[in-house]
């Protein structure tokens, strides 16, 4: 979609700041020109929106909007395993997020921390165990349905691939860094799976991920993860740092990020949706976004109230870490 409206106000914003800042007409009018052409020759289209309407939008059984078992559902099965896909599917969950992780010789699998301590019977980083060691380790070992789950593995990405394929689930791949390298994989997993190019999307928080996806496969549904605030503050609000100076200055490096990311970031990936936490989306927001040809999705949700809210009011897709009961934020 063309946002002509958008793109003047931009443009004209940059104009004149540097206009401002050097006092001469000719080194604002090139600077905003080499920012436009940039802009224009190194941006990708997004995909066809009934393609990201396939992915986005799948029916759900009920009627109702998508809703997303976030690491599988890491509440109702041990995270990122084929027993909480199955489980997802089984509690109708219309797709589950994963996150795509590599082993010491190169594997990759799902698991959602650097380390396996959090979630196995093991320690020490995922990438300096070998794949054999990390098969035999229990990734239910410290999951409160421990009992019921025991003996469950750290999947490979195609064993949940081919999981979610047989189950019919969308799947949000969350990739958290190494962009030549989650690109490469995840477009040979697109090839041999060409059903993926229907039924899932690649997410990051960081763009230079989603920028590599588009850059090595142009057809692949792509989806910015933005966390408002990440900079300054962690996960459940407190600040990062102690210091005012130091709060100060993440807080203003948050602003720009926030505005790059709403005014540049995602159309120069033209990613097809906007994966946001979801004490900062409203009605105007979704409004901001459908405008835009980009859809947005809440996470973490975990509450029957927000789930009316989401299914009710804004109409939008969520991701949750229960399909089957209220519970406390997975970060
Ligand atoms: C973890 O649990 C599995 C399955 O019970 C067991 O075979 C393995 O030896 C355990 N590994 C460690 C490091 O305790
Ligand atoms: C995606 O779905 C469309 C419409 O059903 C179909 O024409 C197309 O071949 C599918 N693409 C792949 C790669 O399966």
């Amino acid at each position: 979609m063309l946002q002509i409206g958008d793109e003047v106000v931009y443009f004209s914003a940059v104009f004149l700041l540097v206009v401002l800042a050097t006092r001469s007409a000719t080194a604002a009018s090139l600077l905003t020109a080499v920012l436009y052409v940039f802009m224009v020759m190194f941006r990708f289209p997004p995909v066809p929106a009934d393609q990201a309407g396939r992915v986005l939008r799948p029916r759900a059984p009920s009627g109702g909007v998508p809703v997303v078992a976030h690491r599988g559902g890491s509440h109702d099965a041990p995270e990122n395993t084929l027993a909480a896909i199955r489980e997802a599917s089984r509690n109708g969950a219309t797709g589950v997020e994963l996150d795509l992780s590599f082993t010491a010789d190169g594997v990759p699998v799902l698991m959602h921390d650097e380390t396996v301590d959090r979630t196995t019977n093991g320690s020490g980083p995922v990438n300096k165990l070998q794949i054999v060691q990390l098969r035999r380790l229990d990734a239910a070992a410290h999951h409160r349905l421990k009992v019921k789950f025991s003996g469950e593995k750290v999947p490979t990405l195609q064993e949940a691939v081919e999981e979610c394929i047989r189950h019919q689930l969308t799947i949000f791949f969350d990739v958290k860094g190494q962009p030549d390298k989650a690109a490469s994989v995840l477009h040979e997993i697109y090839k041999k799976f060409p059903a993926l190019y229907n039924s899932s999307v690649v997410s990051s928080l960081e763009p230079k991920v989603i920028y590599k996806m588009r850059q090595t496969d142009p057809n692949v549904v792509t989806a910015l993860t933005h966390r408002p605030w990440r900079l300054s503050r962690f996960s459940d609000g407190t600040s990062r740092t102690l210091s005012t100076s130091g709060q100060l200055w993440t807080g203003v490096l948050d602003v720009l990020l926030d505005w790059a990311h709403h005014h540049i970031l995602w159309k120069l990936c033209g990613v097809s949706a906007i994966l946001v936490q979801k004490d900062f989306i409203s009605l105007d927001y979704v409004q901001y976004w459908a405008e835009r040809g980009v859809e947005v999705v809440g996470w973490t949700v975990n509450t029957a109230v927000e789930k009316d809210y989401y299914q009710n009011q804004l109409k939008i897709g969520y991701i949750t870490d229960s399909l089957l009961e209220d519970c406390d934020p997975q970060y």
